[in-house]
């Protein structure tokens, strides 16, 4: 295959796309075009190498690829906004288990120990367990894992890989697959709700790499490229992340779970606002920032939200910004993505260091489905599973609206003393809804 000089320079090109779709992905105003780049790149790569397979199975091929197109076209239009992450989480287990299958195929069919596949395998078969955890955990559903899991799980997968790598017996291939499977799993159950997004980046630079190493194994230059691009950014990804989290790597992975957090309010009163509150209290503001979270998200307000800000803006004159949370909602770039279909104006859409200093001139934070990215333990509360995240302070502005349903706590499971602070306004209802109501009061 290799051998083919055209092939290298298609790959090349392809290449050359992924880059530049990742550097397109990196901003909501060019991720459409980075997104074709992508997609250009990827039909490029994949028809070069139709074209010079060996051995030819066509029917077979064109079975199976036609199919794998159909469910990814189908669960692509299917899946609501609000559940991209669990999609983001299984495709890329179904990244580490093709690494596996090919891997082991190599491996069983050379019957001979392959360092490079076995790498593939290895970081592939955590990537797929891993990435089975964290949909499930995602979906919601509460695993639990027994003591010193991570200990007996790290031990037996470093045994079989050492006889593996030491007496090379084909047997011992199975093995290893099982051990690391079970590891997979135990690195990813203990992650703490709020570190999900982490866990994900770095599931998902694995499947770069073990696709990377299968590709050195099949003498596949496509692969080495891809995988290793894939792989840089989920690290670069999962390391920004950390940061704009305050952890670090082996803090989210090995350091037990907080479950438990002191509610800094308990026994104290929430005051519940209204929604003419609200509208009187934003038209004659001079500044209000608008702090979307998950809820925004769920109750798809984000329509809504733009027709608001825009209302203010146009008939009051007030000057309208809005605060992203690196980690709001459920997957990164969740809200920018929501607020670019409502077609919010970029230059309106502020990060958290950008936009934090601005709260204490900020007259109103309209709070709008987000929680965990606002609450203060995570500054104050060592025992917080929240805590070391930096957050929004909205704390700072005059008032501050909460809408949200109840007082309910977010994604972390952990309460928010800031709904009983003295300048806070509950406005409980769906988002959307309370959202619509203001605009009509406006
Ligand atoms: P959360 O802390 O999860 O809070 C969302 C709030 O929205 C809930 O408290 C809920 O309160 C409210 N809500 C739900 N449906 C609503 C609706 N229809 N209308 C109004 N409110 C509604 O969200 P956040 O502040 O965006 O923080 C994100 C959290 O998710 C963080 O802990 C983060 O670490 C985690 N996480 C993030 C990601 C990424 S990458 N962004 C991925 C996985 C996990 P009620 O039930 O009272 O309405």
């Amino acid at each position: 295959m290799i051998e083919y000089k055209g092939l290298y320079i298609i790959y090349l090109i392809s290449a050359i796309f992924f880059i530049l779709a990742i550097k397109g992905l990196a901003s909501p105003k060019t991720a459409r075009r980075g997104n074709d780049f992508g997609i250009f790149g990827m039909a490029l790569a994949v028809l070069a190498t139709l074209l010079v397979l060996p051995t030819r199975n066509d029917l077979g091929i064109l079975l199976a690829g036609g199919m794998a197109a159909a469910l990814g076209t189908f669960m692509a239009n299917k899946v609501k906004l609000t559940n991209l992450p669990q999609m983001i989480a299984f495709l890329n287990g179904v990244g580490g288990l093709s690494s596996v299958l090919i891997g082991m195929a190599q491996i069983l069919r050379q019957m001979t120990y392959s360092l490079d596949a076995i790498i593939g395998v290895v970081i592939g078969c955590i990537a797929f367990s891993g990435s089975i955890v964290a949909f499930f955990k995602l979906q919601g559903v509460k695993i639990n894992r027994f003591p010193l899991m991570n200990f007996l799980n790290a031990v037996l997968f470093l045994a079989v890989w050492v006889h593996f790598a030491l007496y090379h017996k084909m047997q011992d291939a199975y093995l290893l697959l099982a051990a690391t499977f079970l590891f997979g799993i135990s690195i990813t159950l203990p992650v703490g709700g709020a570190d999900m997004p982490i866990v994900i980046s770095v599931l998902n630079a694995f499947s770069g790499f073990a696709a990377s190493g299968i590709g050195f194994s099949l003498s596949n230059v496509a692969l080495i490229i891809t995988g290793a691009l894939v792989g840089a950014s989920g690290t670069i990804l999962a390391v920004v992340m950390t940061k704009a989290m305050n952890r670090s790597v082996i803090e989210v992975f090995f350091k037990a779970v907080k479950t438990s957090a002191t509610n800094g309010a308990a026994g104290k009163v929430a005051h519940a606002g209204s929604v003419e509150d609200a509208a009187f209290l934003m038209q004659n503001a001079n500044r209000v920032i608008i702090v979307p979270g998950y809820g925004m998200a769920a109750a798809g307000a984000q329509h809504a939200l733009k027709s608001m800000a825009s209302l203010l803006e146009d008939k009051y004159h007030v000057e309208v910004k809005f605060a992203i949370h690196p980690v709001a909602g459920r997957m990164p770039g969740h809200m920018n993505v929501l607020l670019a279909e409502a077609k919010v104006d970029y230059d309106k859409v502020f990060s958290l260091e950008e936009i934090n200093p601005d709260f204490e001139t900020a007259d109103v934070a309209y709070v709008i489905g987000a929680n965990d990215i606002t609450n203060p333990l995570a500054k104050t509360d060592p025992s917080s599973p929240l805590y070391g995240m930096p957050i929004l302070e909205v704390s700072k502005a005059k008032t501050v609206f909460f809408v949200k349903r109840s007082l309910g706590a977010g994604y972390s499971g952990v309460d928010n003393p800031l709904f009983f602070a003295d300048n806070t306004l509950m406005l409980y209802g769906d988002a959307k809804t309370v959202t619509q109501e203001i605009i009509s009061m406006l």
